[in-house]
């Protein structure tokens, strides 16, 4: 009980730790199903999306804005990869499990693959690619390149929108508040070691930019 106290309250102060961000991620999720998708009832909410019915959807993603027709089942990561042509957001897992589909929900790091396109309407999406300032990476970006911090790099765009967000609550983290804040993300390469000097120099090329 303690714990969990000591926990809530970490996450309030530094991020948000694996077992909350999932916990956020399916509360939304649900959430939206129930009440956003019909403007009726919970029943035929749930009954558009089991028929794949069609709906509009506008997304803000990387400052620009875009509108879809898309069915209400619809992950924002299929229509991000299918509709926009993002390839940043990676499908690993599909089940909030891995953190490859990883993107910054109006600054939040959330996992795309179990948020609904409509659950992200009106809100400010930023995927890897949004992080490019013109032609050259940014912070968080430079600080994985210059660390080795990737080998095959199917990981590599989560943890960097990760390492984002974390960043954004936590400008100068310890090495123990970023394995916490990185560890909704996995690296089946295991290059935790040079992620984690990633995330630290990333600190570090935020602040002097
Ligand atoms: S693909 Fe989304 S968490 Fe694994
Ligand atoms: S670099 Fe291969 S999964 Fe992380």
């Amino acid at each position: 009980m303690e714990e969990d106290q000591k926990e809530n309250n970490g996450q309030r102060r530094k991020g948000i730790s694996r077992r909350g961000f999932i916990q956020l991620v399916g509360a939304g999720a649900i959430a939206t199903t129930l009440g956003d998708v019909s403007k009726s009832s919970p029943v035929e909410a749930a009954e558009a999306a089991e028929k794949g019915e069609m709906v509009h959807v506008s997304l803000q993603v990387n400052g620009r804005r875009h509108r879809f027709k898309v069915e209400s089942r619809w992950t924002l990561l299929d229509v991000l990869r299918e509709k926009l042509g993002l390839t940043g957001p990676k499908l690993g897992c599909g089940r909030g499990e891995c953190g490859a589909c990883t993107v910054l929900i109006d600054g939040q790091p959330r996992y795309a693959c179990l948020t609904l396109a409509l659950e992200a309407e009106g809100k400010a999406i930023l995927t890897v690619e949004g992080l490019l300032r013109d032609d050259e990476l940014g912070p968080v970006q430079k600080a994985f390149w210059d660390n080795d911090a990737m080998q095959c790099g199917y990981c590599t765009p989560g943890q960097i929108m990760a390492a984002e967000g974390m960043l954004r609550v936590n400008p100068n983290p310890s090495l123990d508040e970023i394995r916490k804040g990185m560890s909704g993300n996995l690296c089946r390469c295991g290059s935790y070691a040079h992620i984690f000097k990633a995330v630290e120099q990333a600190a570090k090329l935020k602040q002097t930019v």
